[in-house]
């Protein structure tokens, strides 16, 4: 096998970083693209250099004008912000919408097989809170674009060594945590997870192809994890 060829957007953010690591570290990608607004580091804080990573800087406004990037067998999408971060609901809606959807048409134009984005735990386009709302809209608009593989990964709050300290994801883990041993009379779905077990279940659901649309939540991304297949919904 000559080995995949990928594209990585969010490449510099908590999954995406998790992510590239991974492909990066796994012979099964011959070549692993990332496109970034600034250059990726690695830990030591020097610039990030891999004999299989290719690095393009841009603006994701542009993105058209790196089609050609796009002619990959799989486009993983970490991309996100935050209402705080954007500082209006427009700009929110402009990374966390416009420009996966966008990376996603871009994808099925260009023939990749298969978009794995990663999503959240309440995506829901008719629900009543924006950010879910957006998340799901998004979903509903990449599954209109009959991928012949689609993984939308569906974490709850993200647990990891982020750099930014986020009061409300602070908070909302600890009191997950502290909620935890409830999670053995319901679904687990809202409990935290790893961003790197996100990143894991990506790399795994990238390598164990399944034809359609695969939403995964906590338990499947675990199990996806651990070398289960988890077929289409
Ligand atoms: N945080 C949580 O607890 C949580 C829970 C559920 C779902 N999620 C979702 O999971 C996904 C990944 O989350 P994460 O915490 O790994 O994200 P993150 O650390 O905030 O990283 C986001 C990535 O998107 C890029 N990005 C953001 N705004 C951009 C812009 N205007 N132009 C170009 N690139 C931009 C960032 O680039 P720069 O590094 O250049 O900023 C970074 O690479 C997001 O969609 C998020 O909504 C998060």
């Amino acid at each position: 096998m000559a080995g995949y060829h990928a594209l990585v957007l969010g490449g510099t953010g908590l999954i995406g970083q998790a992510l590239l690591q991974r492909l990066l570290a796994d012979p099964a990608w011959a070549q692993v693209t990332v496109l970034t607004r600034r250059a990726l580091v690695g830990a030591d804080g020097a610039p990030l250099t891999h004999p299989r990573l290719h690095q393009q800087q841009g603006s994701l406004d542009d993105m058209a004008e790196h089609a050609d990037l796009f002619s990959v067998d799989q486009v993983f999408c970490c991309l996100g912000t935050t209402l705080r971060k954007a500082g209006s609901r427009d700009a929110f809606r402009r990374v966390d919408f416009d420009y996966c959807v966008e990376a996603a048409r871009l994808g099925r134009r260009q023939g990749a097989e298969h978009f794995l984005v990663v999503s959240a735990v309440n995506a829901n386009p008719r629900a009543r809170v924006f950010y879910s709302r957006v998340k799901g809209e998004m979903e509903a608009a990449i599954q209109a674009l009959d991928f012949p593989m689609l993984s939308i990964m569906q974490p709850s709050l993200l647990l990891g060594d982020r750099q930014e300290f986020r009061l409300g994801e602070t908070l909302g883990a600890w009191s997950a945590r502290a909620l935890r041993p409830l999670a053995a009379f319901s679904r687990a779905d809202w409990l935290p997870i790893e961003a790197d077990t996100v990143a894991a279940a990506m790399q795994a659901a990238a390598k164990s192809p399944v034809p359609g649309c695969r939403r995964l939540r906590y338990d499947a991304m675990l199990s996806l994890q651990s070398g289960n297949v988890i077929p289409a919904a």
